[in-house]
Protein backbone atom coordinates (compact mmCIF):
# COMPACT_ATOMS: atom_id res chain seq x y z
CA UNK A 1 0.00 0.00 0.00
CA UNK A 2 1.04 3.60 -0.36
CA UNK A 3 0.64 6.04 3.07
CA UNK A 4 0.16 9.15 4.14
CA UNK A 5 2.48 10.67 6.32
CA UNK A 6 2.86 14.32 8.01
CA UNK A 7 3.42 16.67 6.00
CA UNK A 8 -0.59 16.34 4.83
CA UNK A 9 -1.48 17.78 8.60
CA UNK A 10 -3.53 20.80 7.50
CA UNK A 11 -2.55 21.10 4.28
CA UNK A 12 -5.27 18.64 2.44
CA UNK A 13 -4.29 19.61 -0.89
CA UNK A 14 -6.50 16.78 -2.24
CA UNK A 15 -4.70 16.40 -5.25
CA UNK A 16 -4.19 13.29 -4.48
CA UNK A 17 -7.98 11.88 -4.57
CA UNK A 18 -8.43 13.33 -8.04
CA UNK A 19 -5.35 10.56 -8.91
CA UNK A 20 -6.54 7.55 -7.56
CA UNK A 21 -8.44 5.09 -9.81
CA UNK A 22 -9.80 2.96 -6.48
CA UNK A 23 -10.92 5.93 -4.77
CA UNK A 24 -9.42 4.56 -1.64
CA UNK A 25 -8.08 8.04 -0.37
CA UNK A 26 -10.28 8.87 2.33
CA UNK A 27 -10.61 12.49 4.20
CA UNK A 28 -10.43 12.81 8.08
CA UNK A 29 -10.65 16.30 9.79
CA UNK A 30 -6.47 17.20 9.52
CA UNK A 31 -5.22 14.96 6.68
CA UNK A 32 -6.40 11.90 4.61
CA UNK A 33 -5.67 8.31 4.38
CA UNK A 34 -5.09 5.49 2.51
CA UNK A 35 -6.84 2.81 2.92
CA UNK A 36 -4.47 -0.30 2.93
CA UNK A 37 -6.99 -3.13 1.25
CA UNK A 38 -8.53 -0.83 -1.36
CA UNK A 39 -4.89 0.53 -2.50
CA UNK A 40 -3.70 -1.28 -5.76
CA UNK A 41 -0.37 0.41 -5.45
CA UNK A 42 -0.62 2.12 -8.57
CA UNK A 43 1.25 5.20 -7.26
CA UNK A 44 -0.90 7.74 -9.53
CA UNK A 45 -1.23 9.75 -6.14
CA UNK A 46 2.12 9.86 -5.45
CA UNK A 47 4.17 12.60 -7.72
CA UNK A 48 0.90 15.02 -7.37
CA UNK A 49 1.41 15.87 -4.06
CA UNK A 50 2.69 19.15 -3.29
CA UNK A 51 4.17 18.72 0.10
CA UNK A 52 5.38 14.81 -0.83
CA UNK A 53 3.05 13.27 1.64
CA UNK A 54 2.83 10.16 0.28
CA UNK A 55 5.49 7.46 -0.09
CA UNK A 56 5.44 3.75 -0.97
CA UNK A 57 4.74 1.36 2.52
CA UNK A 58 8.46 0.47 2.34
CA UNK A 59 9.80 4.28 1.28
CA UNK A 60 7.93 6.05 4.34
CA UNK A 61 10.86 7.71 6.13
CA UNK A 62 12.14 6.40 9.46
CA UNK A 63 11.26 9.94 10.99
CA UNK A 64 6.87 9.14 9.52
CA UNK A 65 7.01 5.26 9.41
CA UNK A 66 4.28 5.26 12.53
CA UNK A 67 2.21 6.86 9.70
CA UNK A 68 2.20 3.54 7.94
CA UNK A 69 -0.18 1.88 10.55
CA UNK A 70 -1.96 5.18 11.22
CA UNK A 71 -2.88 4.65 7.99
CA UNK A 72 -4.30 1.37 8.82
CA UNK A 73 -5.79 2.43 12.36
CA UNK A 74 -7.87 4.91 10.63
CA UNK A 75 -9.65 2.59 9.09
CA UNK A 76 -9.99 -0.26 12.33
CA UNK A 77 -10.34 1.69 14.85
CA UNK A 78 -14.00 3.39 16.40
CA UNK A 79 -12.30 6.61 15.84
CA UNK A 80 -13.84 9.19 18.36
CA UNK A 81 -17.58 10.62 17.94
CA UNK A 82 -18.23 7.46 15.61
CA UNK A 83 -19.74 4.09 16.64
CA UNK A 84 -17.85 1.75 14.71
CA UNK A 85 -14.58 1.53 12.63
CA UNK A 86 -14.72 3.09 9.37
CA UNK A 87 -13.90 -0.50 8.01
CA UNK A 88 -13.38 -1.00 3.81
CA UNK A 89 -16.56 1.05 2.52
CA UNK A 90 -14.61 0.62 -0.97
CA UNK A 91 -15.02 4.12 -2.09
CA UNK A 92 -14.48 7.46 -0.39
CA UNK A 93 -16.43 10.00 -2.14
CA UNK A 94 -19.91 8.02 -1.35
CA UNK A 95 -19.13 8.39 1.70
CA UNK A 96 -17.49 12.09 1.65
CA UNK A 97 -15.68 13.88 4.52
CA UNK A 98 -15.15 11.99 7.76
CA UNK A 99 -14.09 15.10 10.04
CA UNK A 100 -12.20 12.93 12.67
CA UNK A 101 -8.84 12.09 12.84
CA UNK A 102 -6.43 9.37 14.24
CA UNK A 103 -5.13 10.02 17.67
CA UNK A 104 -1.99 10.57 16.12
CA UNK A 105 -2.90 13.21 13.41
CA UNK A 106 -5.40 14.97 16.22
CA UNK A 107 -2.75 14.73 18.80
CA UNK A 108 -0.31 16.63 16.44
CA UNK A 109 0.67 20.49 17.10
CA UNK A 110 -1.34 22.50 14.33
CA UNK A 111 0.85 23.19 11.24
CA UNK A 112 0.38 26.86 9.86
CA UNK A 113 0.02 26.67 6.17
FE1 LIG B 1 -2.59 15.47 1.55
FE2 LIG B 1 -0.92 15.65 -0.43
FE3 LIG B 1 -3.17 14.42 -0.77
S1 LIG B 1 -1.35 17.23 1.06
S2 LIG B 1 -4.54 15.48 0.58
S3 LIG B 1 -1.55 13.80 0.58
S4 LIG B 1 -2.18 15.71 -2.23
FE1 LIG C 1 -4.78 5.14 -5.15
FE2 LIG C 1 -2.38 6.00 -4.64
FE3 LIG C 1 -3.07 3.55 -4.05
S1 LIG C 1 -3.58 6.51 -6.41
S2 LIG C 1 -4.50 3.02 -5.62
S3 LIG C 1 -3.88 5.37 -3.16
S4 LIG C 1 -1.11 4.21 -4.82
Amino acid sequence: TYVIAEPCIDVLDRACVEECPVDCIYEGARALYIHPDECVDCGACEPVCPVQAIFYEDDVPNQWEAFTDDNARFFTDTLPGRSQPVASPGGATTIGRLGVDTNLVAAHPPVST
